[in-house]
């Protein structure tokens, strides 16, 4: 056998194999959902659209940028816990089918996967995001560095489509970043249910998740001084305008991002700079902002561990482990199917 270079990208060096890739939210589907959430978020006496919708291929580069911003420090204490509990994770696990709902890049995931193939019980990888180009990337690079292991990405909602993560043999699922903080809590609680009825007893949830801590720190990761944060929530409006044949002009709005202690929630808003009309002609939509009027575009929550601990468990899903940064900045629950 000709010894061959490894391969680290999927550009270049090698040509990837055409990844496997089942899409349950196709084109059709991500419109008719963006065209909703358009008509019930901007008529609404205090107007609002899901965070979701940041997240095409412009706006998932952007919070790839994000990562690594100094402010923005959620990436790097995750990154912290999974490089000193990943063997542990893989061991205690014993995953066959690792599913990363949310994956977005998978690259804090490989630290993960390393650990789980050297367990030697890894055989599939499963990315799930709502960005079919971002996925197949990410799946493209995945088949690459894991060429032994089956990859089989899912475009969809994790709000909507766990089913298709009802898969044979023992499973890990992840959910990494804080992903979990931009639901509501009513949210947060249908989603834990729904993972909990697709997985089997003994199957394991391994979830990333902001903790609380003093206020300046927090605003400042979504505030940073090189302005990605605003960059990334003004892109919303891009998504808008192409998507729906909008006029936002992305110069008069601005970012907001500020902590509200009584729910312990980051909150994010676009503020309108003065008065201004907005038309999104695909859907007939007129609208008109007044000066400083605010469009709510996404809650990060922070938690504490015996919230999320109590949350889990009413899904179902029993505590199982709870592991911190050394700054106790974030925190890393896994849990197991009951
Ligand atoms: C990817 C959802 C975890 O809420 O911290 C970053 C997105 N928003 N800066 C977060 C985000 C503003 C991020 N998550």
């Amino acid at each position: 056998m000709s010894s061959q270079p490894t391969a680290t990208s999927a550009r270049g060096l090698v040509d990837a194999p055409e990844p496997d890739i089942s899409i349950y939210m196709g084109p059709d589907d991500l419109m008719r959902q963006l065209r909703e959430d358009a008509v019930a978020g901007l008529t609404a006496a205090s107007k609002s659209i899901p965070s979701k919708w940041f997240y095409d291929e412009y706006g998932s580069g952007l919070f790839d940028q994000i990562t690594r911003l100094p402010e923005y420090y959620l990436t790097r204490a995750e990154s912290e816990i999974l490089g000193d509990r990943a063997g542990a994770i893989a061991e205690l696990t014993g995953a066959e089918t690792l599913i990363e709902l949310g994956s977005g890049t998978s690259e804090k995931t490989r630290l993960l996967l390393d650990a789980a193939r050297r367990a030697g019980h890894l055989r599939r990888i499963v990315p799930f995001d709502v960005d079919e180009a971002t996925l197949t990337v990410a799946a493209e690079e995945l088949g690459l560095m894991y060429p032994e292991v089956e990859i089989t990405g899912i475009v969809g909602d994790f709000e909507r489509h766990l089913d298709a993560v009802a898969l044979s043999g023992r499973k890990l699922v992840i959910l990494l970043g804080s992903t979990i903080g931009n639901l509501s809590p009513h949210e947060r609680a249908r989603l834990l249910e729904d993972l909990s009825n697709n997985l089997n007893p003994g199957d394991s949830f391994l979830l990333g998740v902001d903790l609380v801590k003093p206020v300046g720190d927090i605003e400042a990761a979504y505030n940073d001084s090189a302005g990605i944060s605003a960059e990334f929530n003004l892109n919303i409006l891009r998504v808008l305008n192409r998507q729906l044949d909008g006029d936002f002009n992305l110069n008069r709005f601005e970012h907001v991002a500020v902590f509200d202690p009584e729910s312990e929630q980051m909150k994010m808003w676009l503020r309108s700079t003065t008065r201004q009309e907005v038309a999104l002609r695909a859907i007939d939509l007129r609208t008109t902002f007044d000066e400083s009027e605010l469009l709510h575009t996404e809650i990060s929550a922070n938690f504490r561990r015996l919230g999320i601990e109590r949350e889990l468990s009413l899904a179902g899903l029993k505590p199982a482990y709870w592991w911190t940064d050394r700054q106790d900045r974030f925190g890393l629950s896994l849990s197991t199917k009951q």
